[in-house]
């Protein structure tokens, strides 16, 4: 499957529930790309999506232990067995992992690519991804030419997986 994250120099993605920053371009990308997808997401940052609510045109994997935890129009998972276990029928394409930092955490073994918009700040955040440029497992592909919104500048990369990593198959 696909990892989708805005990073920041440190390859921290948040502090305090919220996301580091709202980059226009970087959000109409997002939702361009992940229009009639599925999206896998930890519950954190499901209830940070705007107005707590799913997005148009997709569906939501959302995984939670909170058994009273059943937001309308999305597919709760109670561990990640059953979350592959729903993922199986669904091709690596259709597949975006939303993060927030637990849930890349369990599924980045999954992934095989990785589109990350790199921000070039370093901010003060608590919930990190982990950093592909020092992976072995992990290689930059192709980075996009510097983009600039405000006083920020930012680029858009991507990653592809060269060793390592899990088959979704075999995982259940
Ligand atoms: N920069 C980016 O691209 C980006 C993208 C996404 C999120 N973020 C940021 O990341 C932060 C949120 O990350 P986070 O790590 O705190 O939270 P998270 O990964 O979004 O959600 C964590 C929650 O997922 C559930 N969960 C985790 N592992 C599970 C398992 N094995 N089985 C069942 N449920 C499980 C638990 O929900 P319950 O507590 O309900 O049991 C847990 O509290 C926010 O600041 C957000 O803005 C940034």
């Amino acid at each position: 499957m696909r990892l989708i994250a805005a990073v920041d120099q440190n390859w921290a993605i948040g502090k305090n529930g919220r996301l580091l920053v709202k980059i226009p371009k970087d959000q109409r990308l997002f939702m361009e790309e992940t229009m009639g997808k599925t999206l896998i997401m930890g519950r954190k940052t499901f209830e940070d999506l705007p107005g707590g609510q799913p997005l148009y045109g997709r569906r939501h994997i959302v995984l939670s232990r909170d058994p009273n935890f059943a937001p309308r129009n999305v597919t709760v998972c109670r561990s990640e067995r059953e979350a592959l276990e729903l993922l199986q029928g669904i091709p690596d394409a259709e597949l975006c992992l939303c993060g927030g930092e637990e849930v890349y955490r369990l599924f980045l073994p999954y992934c095989s690519t990785a589109d990350i918009t790199r921000v070039d700040y370093s901010y003060d955040g608590d919930r990190f991804l982990e950093n592909l440029d020092h992976s072995t497992e992990w290689e930059l592909t192709m980075e996009s030419e510097e983009e600039s919104y405000f006083d920020l500048t930012f680029t858009f990369r991507h990653y592809e997986r060269i060793a390592g990593g899990k088959s979704r198959m075999a995982a259940v």
